[in-house]
């Protein structure tokens, strides 16, 4: 059955929606009418959130948050429904309209649902939007995440399959598709957001063998804290000697364009996208009186080695891109008097 953006739009502003297959005539309204199908426009976000857990979430993510494992590369990227301006400006009819028909051009494909489905769908995507408020409320919720309960609990319900050190590699491990997550690979640190990691201990992931898990709040926090330390990170490379070689700021621009800004921030102000709920939060270069007497050497290995227990993980470059980019971070710096 298509839907045309008239029907949904007027039916939108009347409230219900009535759809008939057998296309009535207003002429030949009788008592014997043909079969009608009423849709609530309200919307039911719980049944919503089992259509999206079904269709949506592969690209949108499960947190909602458009980093889904199909999502990788697309652009433009999945809509991030969890950012407060991401549907603040669209008006129902639009919301249906870009399920319904799909916005071409992109991956956004028209969605197959019934019309019910797609009304719940929309009314589950509203709740995702956090508030600022809300947003502070995670942030602190996940600074009090305890590890070691967190390792209590996970030393006795996770490790079967995700391994005794969070490899993905536990006894139950061989016999799952796809197989547990490995929590050590710090490629995974950025997608792995406070967010998303409640939302699977919450909801489980659709069609794997990580069901809900039955947590009380503060277990899933204790959890979340725990796993964010199992990422490994690569052996320490050498750091140079004394000597100090100059590395090339315009070039460490280009990398820091690819590879820094979604979490160390455009110009050095640690907003990047990626920045969000991250513990501790990116460095901010472009604190200048914070930053200047910070040794060349000790950003070297950051760059380098990783900092354990943080996102900043090992960035496998050569030495000479590491010096670039340590030249580069060194012009972000902004003294007290140049901001504006
Ligand atoms: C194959 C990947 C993919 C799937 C599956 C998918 N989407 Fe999307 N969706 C996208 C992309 C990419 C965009 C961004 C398009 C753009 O920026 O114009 C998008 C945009 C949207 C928008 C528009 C937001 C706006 O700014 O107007 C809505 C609403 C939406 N999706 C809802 C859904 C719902 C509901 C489902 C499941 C029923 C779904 N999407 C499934 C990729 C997908
Ligand atoms: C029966 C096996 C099994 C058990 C028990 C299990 N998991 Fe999982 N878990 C999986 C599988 C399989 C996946 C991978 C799903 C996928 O590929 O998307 C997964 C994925 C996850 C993810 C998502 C990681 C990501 O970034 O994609 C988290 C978080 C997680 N598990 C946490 C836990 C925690 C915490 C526990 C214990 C309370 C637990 N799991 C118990 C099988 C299990
Ligand atoms: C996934 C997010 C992420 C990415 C990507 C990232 N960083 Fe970081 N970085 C961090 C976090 C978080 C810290 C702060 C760790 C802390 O406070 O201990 C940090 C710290 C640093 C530090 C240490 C600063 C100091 O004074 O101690 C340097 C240097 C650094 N990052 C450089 C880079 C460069 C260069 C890139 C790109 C090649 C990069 N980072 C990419 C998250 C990231």
């Amino acid at each position: 059955m298509k839907l045309s953006k008239l029907t949904l739009l007027s039916a939108a502003t009347a409230g219900v929606l009535t759809l008939s297959s057998a296309a009535p005539a207003s002429a030949q309204l009788k008592p014997e009418a043909p079969r009608v199908k009423t849709v609530n426009m309200t919307g039911d976000p719980k049944a919503g959130e089992k259509v999206y857990l079904q269709t949506c979430w592969s690209c949108h993510g499960l947190a909602g948050d458009g980093k889904g494992p199909a999502a990788g590369g697309m652009k433009p990227p999945p809509t991030d429904f969890t950012s407060a301006e991401a549907l603040k400006q669209r008006s129902e009819g639009e919301i249906l309209d870009a399920i319904v028909k799909g916005k071409p051009g992109t991956a956004m494909y028209p969605q197959p649902l019934d019309p019910q489905s797609i009304v719940d769908v929309a009314a589950y995507l509203r709740t995702l939007a956090r508030t600022p408020l809300q947003e502070k409320t995670l942030i602190e919720a996940l600074s009090r995440g305890d590890k070691e309960a967190g390792r209590l609990l996970y030393s006795s319900r996770c490790w079967p399959c995700h391994g005794p050190t969070g490899r993905g590699n536990g006894p139950a491990a061989p016999a799952l598709k796809p197989p547990p997550a490995d929590f050590s690979d710090p490629d995974r640190v950025i997608a792995r957001t406070g967010a998303r990691l409640y939302r699977v201990l919450t909801a489980g992931v659709p069609g794997t063998a990580m069901a809900p898990q039955d947590l009380t709040e503060k277990e899933k926090f204790d959890l979340i804290a725990y796993l964010r330390s199992l990422v490994q990170y690569s052996e320490i490379k050498n750091v140079p000697g004394d000597e100090t070689p100059e590395g090339d700021a315009r070039s460490g621009k280009e990398i820091y364009e690819k590879r820094c800004w979604s979490c160390h921030g455009s110009r050095g102000e640690a907003d990047g996208p990626a920045a969000v709920a991250m513990i501790p939060p990116p460095t901010r270069f472009a604190d200048y009186e914070k930053m200047k007497d910070r040794p060349s050497a000790e950003w070297l290995s950051a760059i380098q080695s990783g900092l354990a227990g943080t996102a900043m993980y090992p960035q496998r470059l050569t030495d000479r891109e590491a010096w670039d980019l340590v030249a580069y971070l060194r012009t972000l710096g902004r003294r007290k008097s140049e901001v504006p």
